[in-house]
Formats: C-alpha cells, sequence, structure tokens
C-alpha cells in the first residue's frame, strides 16, 4: 500500500513538473512578455518543487522496491538527469527573455519540446517495459 501511494505521489509530482515544462517550452516557442512572467513565478512556486518532489519519490520507489541494483534504472536516471537539465536550460532561457524584455524567439526555443517529449517517451518505456 505504501508503495502505491508513493508511487501515485511519483506520478501526480510528474505530471505537474512536465506539464510546467511544456508551458515555458511553448513560451519560448511562441514569445510574449506578458506570459512568461507569471510563467516564471509559477515555475519558481510549483513546477521546481514538484521536479524536486518526483524526484525525492522516485528515489523512495527505488529504495522500497530493492530497485537500484536493475540497469533499467540506471539508464533511467541518467535521461532523467537530462530532463533536469533541460528543465534548468528552459528556466535559464525565460530568465533571459524576461531580462532582456524581449519578445523575440528565444534561439533553440524550438527544440525544447520535441527534445523533452522524446525523453519523456524513453523514461516511460524504460520504466514500463524493463528491459
Ligand atoms: C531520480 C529519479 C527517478 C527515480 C529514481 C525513479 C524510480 C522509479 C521507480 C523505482 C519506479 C517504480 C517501478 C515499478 O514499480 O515498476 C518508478 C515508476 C515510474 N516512474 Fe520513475 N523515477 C524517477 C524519475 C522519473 C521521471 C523523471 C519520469 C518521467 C519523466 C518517471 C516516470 C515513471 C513512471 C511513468 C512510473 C510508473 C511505471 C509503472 O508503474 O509501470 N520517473 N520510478
Amino acid at each position: 500500500m505504501l508503495y502505491e501511494l508513493t508511487k501515485a505521489a511519483h506520478l501526480i509530482s510528474l505530471f505537474v513538473w512536465i506539464g510546467g515544462m511544456v508551458a515555458v517550452a511553448l513560451a519560448l516557442r511562441y514569445p510574449a512578455l506578458i506570459h512568461m512572467k507569471p510563467l516564471k513565478a509559477y515555475d519558481r512556486a510549483v513546477t521546481t518543487p514538484a521536479m524536486i518532489l518526483a524526484l525525492i519519490f522516485g528515489i523512495l520507489l527505488g529504495v522500497q522496491g530493492g530497485w537500484f541494483t536493475s540497469a533499467w534504472l540506471g539508464i533511467k536516471i541518467v535521461l532523467v538527469l537530462v530532463l533536469s537539465g533541460l528543465h534548468g536550460a528552459l528556466v535559464g532561457k525565460l530568465r533571459r527573455a524576461i531580462w532582456d524584455s524581449s519578445d523575440q524567439v528565444v534561439a533553440g526555443g524550438r527544440v525544447f519540446l520535441p527534445v523533452g517529449l522524446g525523453l519523456l517517451v524513453l523514461i516511460v518505456l524504460l520504466v514500463t517495459l524493463k528491459p
């Protein structure tokens, strides 16, 4: 029961985290300062805490289930680190665009969405198929 509840908490925080990342990726692709400022506040208040919780609940699941010796989890953690780095890069670009008061399309803004969604697909396949 505790394991299932931890998994539910892992998934809920993941949805909130990924939802926040998609919003920032779209804001960089179709920039408008009026949306960027509230998004930065939302990221700080909701998305970043959700990311931290998703990672904590993931680690708890790994400990409770004794998964840390499994190869799939090792690969998953590497991909998760890349996804977390992508979140940092997105927020950095958002801050810079706000700082520059720029409504211009952010360099590299188009790649965030496909790269992030690609990572998500790989991570979910890894955790469900456990190759
Ligand atoms: C430190 C980071 C993470 C660790 C240690 C971790 C670990 C785990 C573990 C041990 C499970 C339970 C597997 C099972 O019971 O079969 C799990 C479930 C899951 N994780 Fe993570 N996870 C992490 C981050 C993520 C991220 C970033 C995503 C997605 C982007 C993700 C997606 C999922 C999904 C969809 C499940 C449910 C799979 C199922 O029930 O079949 N995890 N995670």
